[in-house]
């Protein structure tokens, strides 16, 4: 079909397609060095047959409707409870998704005079919400405490008299590094505010236990966290940790909660079970080290690259194209490897980004860097 209605959306894909930057949907295909699923729970047949077990006892695929009317489910309750306690928040709230979870904190916690100061490299979900709600909001440089803390003073210094908020991610998607959250902490302290931290890629797989880095820290009713389910823990929806009276504004103020289906309550299932996994086998974890250590290793002999010392392991390129061609290269040779780019990543920082999961073996580890260091060595610009 022909029509000028559609020729700006057209133009907007061909302009994408001209730098590099056209996004398309493709197969899972090839050895998985991109997934989330870093503890191999998605396929593991005890969350299987958890889920089978749900629908023998009769649990339902669906909610029915939202958790406000006839959508909560016990065991939407129960899991809560246990992901409360097994994080060490004083209440859990589950969502469908992270996505969902921090559009639906960030519109509606953060009030009219507060300020929401953000690492540069925090999410898009965690954007969204901003945009969405009320308070103002400043970016800080990556992992810069002080720019944290300058930017709260700054805003001190106009006659500011509301809340500041700290978003961060404990450990960042696209880089794998840590944020720093003990002095983050204490920021939040200091200026009597709140310290969000994202854990979608920590939890599971770092801190105690696999509960998040944030969960070493004294909660003084001051830290939020948002687990997300469809990483490690191999399901789908997310769980924000955060003070009681905070999960009950959200139950009455978050639109994205109240006006929307509650998540399956086979998935909270599921997920109950992802959480006990977690905690009895640790091997996986250990496991995950390992490995995570063999890459680092190759890396380092191989490509002369830093390792980013946890299960993201970002290859700089720098350029679109050349990020593009030479993640196809190893897919066609049978390795899942993606080129991240702009907008996902800042400018000028398009990469390849390893994701390492019990999905995969030395073996497979060893032949995807040979052939990753080739390929490299070979588009060389
Ligand atoms: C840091 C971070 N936060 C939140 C999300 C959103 O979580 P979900 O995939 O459950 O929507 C993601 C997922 O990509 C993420 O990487």
């Amino acid at each position: 079909m022909s029509s000028s209605a559609l020729d700006r959306y057209r133009a907007t894909l061909i302009g994408l397609e001209r730098k590099s930057r056209r996004r398309m949907l493709s197969p899972r295909h090839g050895i998985d060095f991109t997934s989330n699923d870093y503890l191999g729970l998605a396929t593991s047949s005890r969350l299987a047959e958890a889920i089978t077990a749900a629908i023998g006892q009769g649990i339902p695929a669906g909610a029915g409707g939202s958790r406000l009317l006839r959508g909560n489910h016990c065991v939407h309750e129960a899991l809560e409870t246990e992901a409360a306690s097994f994080f060490g928040a004083e209440s859990a709230l589950y969502f469908g998704s992270g996505f969902a979870a921090n559009v639906a904190l960030f519109s509606c916690l953060p009030q009219r005079n507060d300020l929401i100061v953000y690492d540069a490299l925090i999410h898009a979900s965690v954007h969204d919400g901003i945009s969405a709600g009320r308070a103002g909001a400043v970016a800080a440089r990556h992992n810069d405490v002080e720019a944290f803390d300058r930017a709260i003073r700054d805003w001190r210094a106009g006659g500011a008299k509301g809340h500041p908020w700290l978003a961060v991610e404990s450990l960042y998607s696209m880089d794998g590094d840590r944020a720093p959250l003990a002095e983050l902490l204490a920021i939040a302290e200091r200026h009597d505010g709140f310290l969000f931290v994202d854990e979608a890629h920590a939890t599971g797989v770092l801190g105690t236990n696999g509960r998040g880095l944030a969960s070493g820290l004294e909660n003084s009713g001051r830290l939020l966290t948002l687990h997300t389910c469809g990483k490690a823990l191999g399901v789908s929806g997310a769980l924000l940790g955060l003070p009681d009276v905070l999960a009950g504004y959200m139950v009455n103020r978050a639109r994205s909660f109240i006006y929307s289906t509650a998540p399956s309550p086979l998935m909270a299932a599921g997920i109950r079970e992802a959480l006990r996994i977690i905690e009895d086998e640790p091997e996986r974890r250990h496991r995950l080290n390992a490995l995570q250590g063999f890459v680092a290793e190759l890396l380092r002999s191989k490509l002369g690259i830093s390792p980013s010392g946890s299960q993201i392991q970002p290859i700089m390129i720098g350029d679109n194209a050349r990020a593009v061609r030479i993640a196809a290269r190893l897919q066609s040779e049978g390795f899942d490897i993606r080129a991240i780019r702009p907008p996902t990543v800042p400018e000028g920082t398009a990469r390849l980004r390893l994701s390492i999961t019990l999905n995969v073996d030395e073996e497979q580890i060893a032949a995807m860097i040979e052939r990753l260091a080739v390929a490299i060595e070979e588009d060389r610009p």
